[in-house]
């Protein structure tokens, strides 16, 4: 499996693979300004991209990420835990954030996995749920 950023022709299974985390209107928008700023890996395995990790560096100073997605068909093989890798390689800051939804119970189970810490959360979001924010310190 390669971490690395997105090609053209892989904008399509990109923009599904965030389609299962956004919304529909918000897919776009996002994809387009984390590829703008290069802020976008994709793991990439036979030619197919299994998953997609979008980050940010201008929060507080500190790198946010601020999407992953995986295939269903590819959970569970260390996809997730392989784009988290590269972007902790990457961070110009040794500060990571990463965030769910509270209802998000596996994606809170790899925060855990993947050694981050509770760092307080975000109410009051269009979303209705609270946002919970992890933190990892990495050197
Ligand atoms: C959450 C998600 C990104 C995990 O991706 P993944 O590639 O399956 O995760 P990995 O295989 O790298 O697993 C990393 C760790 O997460 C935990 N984990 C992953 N899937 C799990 C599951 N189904 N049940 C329990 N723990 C799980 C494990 O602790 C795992 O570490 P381990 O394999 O050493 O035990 C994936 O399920 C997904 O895309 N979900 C839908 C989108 C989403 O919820 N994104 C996160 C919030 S934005």
């Amino acid at each position: 499996m390669e971490i690395r950023a997105p090609q053209g022709p892989e904008l399509e299974a990109l923009m599904t693979l965030a389609g299962h985390v956004l919304s529909a209107e918000r897919t776009g928008p996002f994809v387009r300004s984390h590829l703008e700023r290069h802020h976008l890996l994709v793991a990439v395995e036979g030619g197919e991209v299994l998953g997609v990790l979008a980050y940010r560096t201008d929060w507080f100073q500190c790198t946010l990420v601020s999407l992953v997605s995986v295939r269903p068909d590819h959970r569970k093989r260390g996809v997730a835990r392989a784009l988290y890798k590269a972007v902790e390689g990457m961070s110009p800051s040794p500060r990571l954030y990463s965030s769910t939804e509270e209802t998000n119970s596996l994606a809170i189970q790899m925060h855990t996995a993947l050694g981050f810490q509770p760092s307080g959360h975000i109410d009051n979001l269009p979303q209705g749920y609270r946002e919970l924010l992890f933190y990892k310190r990495l050197r």
